[in-house]
């Protein structure tokens, strides 16, 4: 290749900087992870006040890490400078690779997909962090379906080592390379699947604490004793109602009606407790109540 051409090559296949759009849990884990290896992160949430938790979160677990002697101060700073805040979607003008973890809804989603695909430069790659949405789809929404994918963290960032890669119909091959080797630099394990309901963590997952919430609907037993047969029996790290907690009852209930849908399986349904728990406002441990209490 001329010179020229190189230059465009390693450019396209070079990510520096980072947005991270949605400073919930997931999109404060990532950027946490981003900025750690050494990325310039941009954090982008539509909620300023989403965006100052979602840093005083980062701080807290970085704070925490140095005082265990896992970080060292310097390094801790250098990571927080690093982090940068905006609730400017057009601030991805400059970014090489911007990462989406909004709410889980297609709508949502495709929205800013499209609005990202005006406002980032030509060569970047958009990835959706995706619980179970088809990549395809999302990918259609811009001019760009060749750099869009799949890239899904798993909760809680900073510790999980998986990021389920998912090649939508168009991915080009560059795209998904460069995604590989970016997860590597983040410490963690790229697992390639297609695009697919579910994919495959949460096609696996998911029924399963579905079919947990429908044994405390049909009164077998009570939350604390369906997450002790898991947690004693199984040696799960955490019972499936608090997991369900964990991850977000909305979520939960929008991972089920993708599949219920993608499959067209009534096995798939998703238990009316679930639902009615959603309507509730009950999301679990980011809305103070799911299946257990909070503070
Ligand atoms: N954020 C960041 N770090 C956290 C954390 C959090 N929310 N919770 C715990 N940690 C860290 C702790 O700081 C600690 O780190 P050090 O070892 O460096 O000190 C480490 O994790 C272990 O923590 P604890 O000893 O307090 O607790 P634990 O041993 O019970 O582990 C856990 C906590 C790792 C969360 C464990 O309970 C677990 O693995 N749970 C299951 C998690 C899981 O299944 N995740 C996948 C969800 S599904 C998904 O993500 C996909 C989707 O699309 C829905
Ligand atoms: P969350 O509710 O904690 O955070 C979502 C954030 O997105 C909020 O701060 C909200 O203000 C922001 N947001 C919503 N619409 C926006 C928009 N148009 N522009 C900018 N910001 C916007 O949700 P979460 O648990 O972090 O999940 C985010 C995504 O990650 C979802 O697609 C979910 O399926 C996926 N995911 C979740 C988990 C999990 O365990 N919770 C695991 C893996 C993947």
């Amino acid at each position: 290749p001329s010179n020229n051409e190189r230059e465009k090559g390693d450019k396209n296949m070079s990510i520096q900087t980072v947005m991270v759009i949605g400073a919930g849990q997931m999109g404060a884990g990532i950027a946490q992870v981003c900025a750690q290896a050494g990325y310039n992160v941009k954090m982008n949430d539509r909620e300023e006040e989403a965006l100052q938790k979602g840093k005083a979160g980062i701080e807290k677990r970085l704070t925490k890490a140095v005082e265990k002697e896992k970080m060292t101060a310097s390094d801790c700073d250098a990571t927080m400078q690093r982090l940068s805040m905006t609730t400017n979607l057009a601030e991805a003008n400059d970014c090489d690779l911007v990462i989406e973890a909004v709410v889980e809804n297609m709508d949502v989603k495709k929205q800013v997909f499209t609005a990202l695909d005006t406002h980032a430069p030509k060569h970047a790659i958009l990835a959706s962090n995706t619980s179970s949405l088809p990549i395809t789809e999302i990918a259609a929404a811009t001019n760009r379906p060749e750099r869009v994918i799949g890239m899904h963290f798993m909760n809680p960032v900073p510790v999980m080592k998986l990021v389920e890669i998912i090649r939508g119909l168009q991915t080009s091959h560059e795209t998904y390379q460069a995604i590989h080797d970016m997860t590597l630099k983040l410490a963690k394990t790229p697992v390639e699947v297609r695009d697919f309901p579910g994919f495959v963590s949460n096609r696996v997952l998911m029924p399963m604490i579905n079919e947990a919430i429908y044994t405390v609907y049909e009164g077998v037993a009570n939350p604390q004793a369906v997450d002790d047969v898991m947690k004693l029996g199984m040696n799960h790290p955490m019972g499936p109602l608090t997991l369900a907690d964990f991850i977000g009852l909305d979520t939960c209930l929008s991972i089920m009606e993708v599949l219920h849908e993608g499959f067209g399986d009534s096995k798939y349904r998703p238990c009316p407790l679930l639902r009615q728990y959603v309507q509730a406002g009950w999301l679990g441990k980011k809305s103070g109540r799911g299946f257990y209490q909070y503070e």
